[in-house]
């Protein structure tokens, strides 16, 4: 049987993806996946599936790490990047989520897809990582450093468990400064984060991973702002969020369309926010 953490923040994360409209709306929208995708100039708001498969191998590409290397996936949701790494790379990845549903799912579908020896999954929470210290040679996150509570901590956790000199991808949101947005496009940022439990989104405005990162240790590889790329995606959810906000609205039942609210206030605010590929190498 499920199990919530105690953690308030990872109450309310659990809260948000254990949601009839999260579970629903990720499984059919998204093959349970839950990242952006990455689309090339021209291609179709629709081409969904495609683009999020075009995101993971541009994951792959700036791990660099050769077949067979060791990865942790950090928030790694029900596995699907995790089993596109080591399908398409060749790369052995272990992954943790807070939510035992996910990691029960991750579990049930490498083994089905006979990637059972080169994914494994377990409960965890990245600010306190069940690894001993410099257990891999890469670490990634994929779309959930937003929901951290305290991002200091949590890199002071990639940093102890990975090599010296291993790499750290991170795919992330940051915030544009409070006065260079109007007050609604802030006051809907501060709705998202609330509501999706995105406490460090509201904190890690533009440039700020990189401090952090810089602080906790890490050297800086790259910074690149990959929003226009992910846009397209962001545009279909805010058409697919229409309906269901819509209902949400003239029923009182808003508080139950949590990502249809923020597919509509991520797009109509998109000045707001930028979408990053940051990576790093951990301290030799
Ligand atoms: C937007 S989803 C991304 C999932 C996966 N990376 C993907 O791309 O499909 C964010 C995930 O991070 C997980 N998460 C949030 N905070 C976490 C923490 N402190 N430790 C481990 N997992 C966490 C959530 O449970 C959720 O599954």
């Amino acid at each position: 049987m499920s199990q919530a953490p105690e953690d308030a923040n990872l109450k309310k994360i659990w809260r948000y993806y254990d949601r009839g409209e999260s579970r629903i709306g990720y499984r059919f929208i998204l093959g349970g996946t839950k990242h952006f995708g990455y689309y090339e100039p021209g291609q179709s708001r629709w081409a969904l599936r495609t683009s999020m498969r075009q995101m993971e191998d541009r994951l792959a590409s700036e791990l660099a790490l050769p077949r067979g290397a060791k990865v942790l996936d950090a928030g790694c949701g029900i596995g699907n990047v995790a089993r596109a790494l080591a399908a398409r790379h060749g790369l052995d990845v272990t992954g943790v989520d807070i939510l035992d549903f996910n990691i029960a799912e991750a579990n049930r579908l490498s083994a089905k897809a006979g990637l059972a020896r080169t994914t494994h999954f377990q409960v965890g929470d990245y600010h306190h990582l069940p690894f001993d210290d410099d257990s891999f040679d890469g670490l990634y996150t994929m779309e959930t450093f937003v929901h951290s509570a305290n991002p200091k901590a949590a890199l002071a956790e990639f940093g102890r468990v990975l090599k010296p000199g291993g790499k750290l991808v991170m795919f992330e949101y940051s915030r544009t400064p409070d006065e260079q947005v109007s007050a609604e496009a802030n006051a809907a940022m501060r709705r998202v984060c609330d509501e999706a439990a995105m406490p460090a989104w509201l904190e890690l405005y533009h440039g700020v991973l990189d401090e952090v990162l810089a602080d906790s240790g890490f050297a800086i590889e790259s910074s690149v702002d990959i929003t226009a790329n992910m846009m397209p995606m962001a545009s279909a959810f805010y058409v697919i969020g229409k309906f269901p906000f819509w209902v949400g609205r003239v029923t009182g039942l808003e508080y139950k369309v949590v990502n249809a609210m923020s597919a509509r206030m991520m797009f109509r605010y998109k000045e707001a926010w930028r979408y990053g590929i940051h990576t790093a190498v951990n301290k030799v």
